[in-house]
């Protein structure tokens, strides 16, 4: 059963506030090794220590290098955290990626994600970014022949469209949409509705981002004791009981700032 702070994907129960790695597992530009790797990997473990059980990666992080360090942090705590990530995008150098939703890309970059996760089932996994050379519905027949295979558990889309999501959904079973969706970030609305409406899981990615906070919202958040995070995730728990936010950060007291967001009223 779902409740407020939950949201039941398949057969496993998610808490609402997990955990995005894409900064803290890699360097600069979002590329190689972060250059604290004992950190990352100990901040991820506290997480799931304080109740985070969902952990978003990508074949794109580093390239590589966030999924190897994910498996690790995640590698005690067996069956108890759900880990999604993602291809479709290739990383090239520092800060620059394509999308490449070929049906053979899709499953060279899948089968390098069960490697380095170390999984015969990938939990959930996203095309983390529509190709516009290939029709989406041949990359998600791709990514539901493998969940055929039994490769895929759920199969997600990021950086979607209404239109592009329920191509998708026509196309194949999808269970989660990952897109941009903060508290001054709201483009992606009408995702967040149809996704709800959809019964699916709505990831809100980048959900703490500290661009364009108006004084206004600062404001708020000082008189409401608050840190804006803790705004930022509020107001997402908030917003719609589908959304699932998936802050970073390389910081232990930040990870339990953001996790104390549960218990604060939002006021706004
Ligand atoms: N699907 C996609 O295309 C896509 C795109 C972007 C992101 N994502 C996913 O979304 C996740 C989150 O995105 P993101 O890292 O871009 O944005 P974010 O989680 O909104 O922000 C992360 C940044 O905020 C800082 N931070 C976190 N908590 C804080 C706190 N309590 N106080 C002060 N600073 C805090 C972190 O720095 P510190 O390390 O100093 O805490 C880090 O620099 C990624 O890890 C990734 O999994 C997906």
């Amino acid at each position: 059963m779902t409740t407020k702070y939950t949201f039941k994907l398949g057969d496993s129960e998610i808490n609402r506030i997990g955990f995005g790695t894409m900064r803290a597992t890699t360097g600069a530009g979002i590329w190689g090794d972060t250059p604290n790797r004992k950190n990352a990997i100990a901040v991820i473990r506290k997480a799931i220590e304080n109740g985070v059980n969902f952990i978003d990666t990508a074949d794109a992080y580093g390239p590589y290098t966030s999924e190897l360090l994910v498996q690790e942090a995640v590698a005690p705590f067996k069956n108890e955290v759900v880990v999604a990530t993602k291809g479709g995008f290739i990383k090239y150098q520092p800060g620059a990626v394509i999308p490449n939703g070929h049906p053979y890309y899709l499953r060279t970059a899948l089968e390098g994600s069960l490697k380095r996760l170390q999984k015969e089932t990938i939990d959930l996994y996203f095309l983390h970014k529509v190709d516009p050379n290939i029709p989406i519905e041949e990359s998600i027949g791709a990514l539901a022949q493998f969940q055929q295979e039994g490769k895929i558990k759920h199969i997600g889309v990021s950086n979607v469209t209404v239109a592009q999501l329920e191509r998708a959904q026509s196309t194949a079973q999808i269970d989660a949409v990952q897109n941009a969706f903060n508290y001054n970030d709201r483009r992606f609305g009408d995702v967040v509705k149809k996704s709800g409406e959809l019964d699916m899981a709505f990831i809100a990615h980048t959900p703490v981002s500290r661009n364009n906070w108006e004084d206004s919202t600062l404001t708020i958040a000082g008189k409401s004791n608050m840190t804006t995070s803790q705004l930022s995730l509020r107001w997402l728990l908030d917003y719609a009981p589908h959304i699932i936010s998936i802050p970073g950060t390389s910081s232990k007291d930040h990870l339990m700032e953001n996790l104390r967001s549960y218990q604060l009223e939002s006021g706004i």
